[in-house]
Order: structure tokens, then sequence, then C-alpha cells
């Protein structure tokens, strides 16, 4: 792998620092976790961003009701929850943005000066609604009725709240001049948005018209300065799309090493956003770069919105589980494997304690876990932890050997596609599959009688290879857990790290071999009490 070949590079939003995060986040966050390890894991270079977004008026109200400064509000909320939140999910993100950030600012300053000098902006006012909530400027079609204590005035659809009226002076983006090109480019390129649904939803917003849009605000004090306009902030969505750039070295010269990331990275292969913030992503942020004669994202997909009692699950109505709460009583791996596993990757979903520990304990500790301690108690126990050959195979181990080749290239196709549910349960599949082969062999029978020492030790191996590779498919989802069953099975001494077992391979049959050193380590999803 030389250093100038494309990395894979993934994004997540840069989320507010209005509050501390919620499942919400970690969901968007854990799920490109897990697809930026998988594309690890096949050899690729990677390059996986996430960040906070730190201007803006819902921000800077946060920190007035919390008493303290804009900047001093965002420092500790960084410190004391958006940094430990990467580590409780655990997330092996590349780089962490953050807008009040040096980098960010001076990056942002130049981008605006070249789509200026490029003739794409203009001074002029603006006069409509307003949903902090959003940080949106909002068309009228956009806003439903509000009822009972909003009664008579508009709403925002996402937040349940009146919008703001803004009547201000500001300078605004030529939007409308990217209509046509954006449309073509899509019809010619439909996968750049993903799922389906959200591709139409863009491209009817699309033929509806474009209009052109403010690009700051004068009435908001904490922002990044216009350059050619002191008085003014740039809008915080025209601030907070361009960290995609801005943290991997836009405007640096091409010999410095922010410069060389930028060529290595540039353009993002995936935006990984939650579906109230596509828009932004697939409309305005592809305008700018237009605008700027940049490349375009190659994909954005956007997923769907945990839900709590039918809504979305938000800071702004108080209604975020914090992921320490769930990852507290399960673990990390048992929360990133709940939220792909549970919910189709596209749609939206809830999160229930019954259904979390109804999945932990039959998927994971009888279903994974409980084959691990079976295979790795036997080996002890029957061969003196060394695991034996196979001498003696028969029909009912081609059968899992082909069935493994199959899983293994249908979870690759599938978390290519971000289509994760698929990609778990063709590994899931496979585990049932050698645990009913465990049943129906009975190595603990054929154990009874020397004579059949062969086929228990075909047995025996059989599992273990097949843990083998549940370990490196797996790895990307459940990297403790997997890692602690890599030098259980004695495979870290035969074939190196995990993390650097390819994807290509795992369906090879054979690749642990016999003599590898087999211990039973603690269980790999220990048994939970029920949560009240
Ligand atoms: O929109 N279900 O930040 P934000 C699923 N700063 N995902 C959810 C979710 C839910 N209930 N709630 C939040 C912003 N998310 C901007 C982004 S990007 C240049 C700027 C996730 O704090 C999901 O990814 O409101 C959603 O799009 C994002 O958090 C919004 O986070
Ligand atoms: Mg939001």
């Amino acid at each position: 792998m030389s250093s100038s070949e494309k990395a894979f590079y993934l994004t997540t939003p840069i989320y507010y620092v209005n509050d501390a995060p919620h499942i919400g986040h970690a969901y968007t966050t854990t799920a490109g976790d897990v697809l930026t390890r998988w594309h690890r894991q096949r050899g690729e270079e990677v390059w996986f961003l996430t960040g906070v977004d730190e201007h803006g008026t819902k921000v800077e109200r946060a920190a007035e009701a919390g008493g303290v400064t804009p900047q001093q509000w965002v420092d500790r909320l960084v410190s004391t929850d958006w940094l430990p939140v990467l580590e409780t999910v655990d997330a092996a993100n590349d780089d962490f943005i953050r807008t009040t950030s040096s980098r960010h600012i001076e990056g942002v300053q130049r981008f605006w000066e070249v789509l200026r000098e490029n003739g794409y902006v203009f001074a002029a006012p603006y006069e409509g609604p307003y949903c902090v909530g959003c940080e949106e400027f909002k068309l009228p079609g956009d806003l439903l009725d509000g009822e009972g204590e909003y009664a008579g005035q508009k709403v925002c659809p996402v937040h349940g709240r009146p919008v703001e009226q803004l009547l201000e002076d500001n300078w605004f983006f030529q939007l409308s001049a990217f209509q046509q090109r954006l449309i073509d480019h899509y019809e010619a390129n439909p996968e750049a948005i993903q799922p389906q649904s959200a591709y139409n939803e863009v491209m009817s917003f699309l033929r509806q018209g474009l209009v052109d849009i403010s690009m700051s605000r004068s009435s908001v004090g904490w922002g990044i300065p216009l350059p050619w306009d002191e008085k003014q902030v740039v809008y915080v969505w025209f601030d907070a799309l361009l960290n995609y750039a801005t943290a991997v070295g836009f405007g640096a010269a091409p010999d410095t090493t922010e410069g060389k990331l930028f060529a290595r990275t540039w353009p993002a292969d995936v935006h990984l956003v939650g579906k109230d913030i596509l828009r932004f992503h697939a409309v305005y942020w592809p305008a700018m770069l237009m605008a700027a004669n940049l490349p375009l994202p190659k994909k954005v997909f956007a997923h769907g919105w945990l839900l709590v009692g039918g809504e979305k699950m938000s800071k702004t109505k108080l209604t975020g589980i914090s992921p320490d709460q769930i990852i507290d009583h399960f673990g990390s791996d048992a929360f990133r494997y709940y939220f792909l596993r549970a919910i189709a990757f596209g749609q939206d979903g809830s999160f229930s304690w019954e259904d979390m520990s109804a999945r932990y304990t039959a998927e994971l500790a009888n279903g994974l876990g409980n084959l691990a301690s079976r295979a790795t108690a036997m080996v002890g126990k029957y061969c003196e932890g060394v695991l034996p050959s196979a001498p003696a195979v028969t029909d009912a181990e081609v059968v899992l050997h082909d069935a493994l080749t199959a899983a293994a290239a249908e979870a690759d196709r599938a978390i290519l596609e971000l289509d994760f549910l698929t990609g778990i349960t063709a590994v899931k599949s496979f585990i049932d599959l050698v645990n009913g082969y465990v049943t129906e062999q009975a190595p603990w029978v054929l154990a009874k009688d020397p004579v059949n020492d062969d086929r228990l030790h075909t047995v025996l191996y059989t599992i273990c290879e097949s843990l083998r590779a549940v370990a490196v498919l797996y790895n990307p989802l459940m990297p403790k857990a997997m890692t602690s069953l890599w030098s259980q099975l004695g495979a870290e001494a035969q074939l190196g790290p995990i993390g650097e077992q390819r994807v290509a391979d795992v369906g090879t049959w054979g690749r642990l071999q016999p003599g590898a050193i087999i211990t039973k380590g603690d269980s790999l999803f220990p048994r939970i009490e029920e949560v009240a």
C-alpha cells in the first residue's frame, strides 16, 4: 500500500455541542467506524473523520443559558463528553475536527474568498423564517401550522417549535446557478445519494427549483467572520460543511503534509449522515464544491432516525438516551452489534431494553459466546489445549466450508453497500450452522471412545477454524470481543494481529493450523441480569 494511493475517506456529521451526545450521534459514529474498519480489513488505506460543530445560534444560546462564554461552553463539553464518547463506543477515527480550530477557520475564510472571486457571492437582505433547532433558513413549504400553545404560528416539522422571523442584511450564495448541474450530476450518478428514498427526495427538491440562500448572518456573533465584512459571520452550515475539506488540508500547498493528505483523501467516498441533514449534504454542499471547482463526494448515505415515542430522539427536545447508560450495562461491542443488527440501515428504529436484552442473550451470549466457550473448553479437555488436525473430513465439514465461503462473500458485498443488517445476518447464519453442527456431531459423545479420535479431532478442528473466520468477519463490528476470541484461538501467534487479517482470505478454509494453543479465556459475552 503506497502513501499516494487514494484512501477510502469517510466522514460523520460534525455534531452540535449545544449539549452532550445521545445514542443517535453514537449510532452514526458507530456505523462509520464499522464500515471503515471493514475497509481497513480489505487492505485499503482509510481516513475516518468525525468532529464537532461549535458555532451558531443554538450553541451560543446554550452557553448563555449555562452562564459561560460560547468558547468555554464548547471547550468543556468537548472534553467532558464529545471526545470521551468516541472511547465509549470504541471508535478508531483518524482525526477529530473542531470548527473553532484555526485550521478550520482559515480554510473556511479561504474557501469563501474563492467563491466570491468566482462570482457566486452577493449582498442582499434576507427576510423569512429560521429554525434555530435546525439552524436553517426555512422555505414556506417546509413549515407546519402550530397547534395548542403554538396555534396561529408556523412550526418546524422536526423540532415542533415556532420558527423565528429574520430580517437582516446578509451575503448570499448563488445556489440557483447549480440547479441543472446538480440534476445532471445525480441523473448520471444515481448511486451518489442513498438509500433510494433519499435520492428521490433530493431529486424532487431540485426539480422544484433552487433559490439563492444566505451564506452569512449579521445578527449572530458566534461564528467565523467573513474576510471581506468582519461585521458578519459565516452562516453556521456554510462553516460546518467545509470541515470535510479543512480537516484534510484544503488549500494547503501540494508538497506539504496537509496538501498530500488532501490529494490522498479528496473527494470523500462516503458522507454518512442522518436523514435530517440530507438536503445540506446532497444539495448545498455539492453546489459549494461546484462553485469552487472541486470534485464532488462519491456518496451521501442518509440513515434513519432513532425514535422516542414515534419522534426523532433529540438534544433540543431532551429525549436523548446517553450511550453510557447502555454501554455501562452491555459493553461497547453489544451496543455496536445491536444497533446495526436490529435496524435496517436507512430506516427508522427504536431502542428498547427488552429487545436489546433478548438479542444479547440469544445471539451473543448463547449463540456466539457459548460456541466459543464450548470449543475452547473441549480442546482443553480432550486435546490438552492444542488444536488437533482434521484427519477424517466428511460431507458435514464440506457443508461448513462452503457455507463459510458464501457467508464471507455475502458479508463483503452487503457491508460495502452499507447494508449492515444483511452482512451481520450472513455471519450469524453461519454461526447458527456451526452450532447445529456441534449438536449433531456431539464431540462429547465421540470423546467417550478412543476409536473415534479421528472424528473427534476433525470436529474440534472444524469448530475452531470456523471461529477463526467468525472472529475476522465480526472484528470490525465487535473489536474487543473478537480480539479476545482471536487470542483464545491461538491465532495471533500463527497469523498475526486480527486487524491485519484480510476479508479476501477469510473464506479460505484451513488458515488456523493444527498445533495452535487454545485457551479458555473470559466469557466473550457474560450473562447479564435483567434490567428493571
Ligand atoms: O445536524 N437518530 O448536528 P446534530 C439517528 N451540526 N441519528 C441521529 C439522531 C437520531 N435521533 N439524532 C442525531 C447537525 N443523529 C450539524 C451537522 S455536518 C457538516 C453538521 C445523528 O448535533 C445523525 O447523524 O444535530 C444526524 O444527522 C446528526 O446526528 C445530527 O447531529
Ligand atoms: Mg440536529
